[in-house]
């Protein structure tokens, strides 16, 4: 197999090389063969190449059987011209490779539940999935940064575009993960404000009635969900919603999982799946060994599950990811009383070790 790194930048190197010790452990128990390809995106591959997604980058991705990504950004690239921002070879990539449905799991671990500045009795047992569409909306709508006019006023917008197909093809990727879940789509939107959301809500309604009449279809706006969320995630399976609005929901819901850090991401579409955490690149604690690497090595499971089949080989990681936790080890995120505090890579080592 065949599997692109891109590790990007800030504590995405520390974080993609955890994963890969915990990959290379599966690879030799469960017999498979992993051929690495290191390539360059976000404003690593600004300062080799010039450009944040190099040819290479998306040959190699096209190719390859999987796609792990660290996180790219960070302040040393805050000013450099639009078109060539870090965050823009992410964007380049998903949408080079057709990614347009982004699985964001939810599933608070019994052994961090408490960590969570959520009351436990209201985060335990949470267990949501949102699907996020990924390769249109404000995203990718046409932008405009104006020089300022005659009278010196300076206008920038960025537009909320959605076809009946796009909406259709990731609705459909979310009713049918609520058929093998709990049978329960709660969709977000904002239709009463944007017309986007009105015809996205029109769409998702025609589909569960022709298609998905088993599935139970709630619609909230999204100012609601993020209330919703923290108030009782309980109550959410899959939350489907557009591009921006599943950004901003799923580092929200990150804080009912105790941390930022233990988030993975699987990103599917019409290629090569790719795989990285919810979270950014961390440039406050970047460099000093201290970032959970578990969203990344979660994603690894997702990548085992949904683009190697390799089940057996994905519940051995969250399993050895479990019992590392009950052990008591801790990445300083998650750290607290009477547990072991270990950096990064030891925590790479420690999950590794147990899956041998
Ligand atoms: P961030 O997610 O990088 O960090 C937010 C906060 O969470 C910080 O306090 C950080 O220390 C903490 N955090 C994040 N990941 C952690 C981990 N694994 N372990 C422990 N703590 C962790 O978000 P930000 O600060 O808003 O963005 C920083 C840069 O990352 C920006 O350039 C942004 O564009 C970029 N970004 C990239 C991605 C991506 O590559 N997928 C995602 C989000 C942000
Ligand atoms: C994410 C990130 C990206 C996004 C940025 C870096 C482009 O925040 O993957 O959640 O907004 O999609
Ligand atoms: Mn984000």
């Amino acid at each position: 197999m065949k599997i692109t790194l891109l590790p990007g930048d800030g504590i995405g190197v520390e974080i993609v090389d955890a994963a890969v010790e915990v990959l290379d452990a599966a690879a030799k128990k469960f017999g498979m063969t992993i051929e690495y390809d290191k390539q360059l995106i976000g404003g690593a591959a600004i300062d080799a190449t010039g450009v944040p997604l190099p040819e290479a980058t998306i040959a190699s991705a096209k190719t390859a059987d999987a796609v792990l990504l660290g996180a790219v950004g960070g302040p040393k690239w805050d000013n450099v011209a639009p078109e060539i921002r870090p965050e823009k070879g992410l964007l380049g990539i998903r949408k080079a490779l057709g990614l347009y449905c982004n699985l964001r799991p939810i599933k608070v671990s019994r052994f961090v539940a408490h960590l969570s500045p959520l009351k436990n009795e209201r985060v335990s047992g949470t267990d949501l999935l949102i699907v996020r569409e990924l390769t249109g909306g404000i995203y990718f709508g046409a932008k405009n940064e104006a020089a300022p006019d005659a009278d010196g006023v300076e206008t920038a917008s960025d537009v909320e575009i959605y076809t009946r197909p796009e909406v259709e093809r990731i609705a459909r990727f979310a009713f049918e993960a609520a058929k093998k879940r709990r049978g329960k789509v709660t969709s977000v939107d904002k239709a009463n404000v944007l017309a986007s959301s009105r015809m996205w809500r029109r769409i998702v309604g025609e589909m569960q009635a022709q298609d998905y009449s088993g599935i139970e279809l709630n619609n909230f706006y999204v100012d609601n969900c993020a209330m919703q969320l923290v108030l009782n995630p309980g109550q959410f399976d899959v939350v489907l919603t557009n591009n921006i609005f599943g950004d901003i929901l799923s580092d929200e819901a990150s804080v009912i999982a105790g941390s930022i850090g233990m988030l993975p991401s699987a990103s599917l579409g019409d290629s090569t799946g790719m795989y990285e955490p919810i979270h950014g690149s961390a440039p406050d604690i970047a460099g000093q060994g201290i970032a959970n690497p578990l969203g990344t090595i979660y994603s690894v499971a997702m990548m085992l599950r949904y683009s190697l089949d390799q089940d057996a080989a994905a519940d051995a990681i969250e399993a050895s990811i479990d019992r590392v936790l009950e052990k008591g080890y801790r990445t300083p995120d998650l750290c607290g009383e009477g547990l072991t505090k270990v950096s990064t890579s030891q925590m790479g080592q420690l999950i590794a070790a147990e899956l041998a």
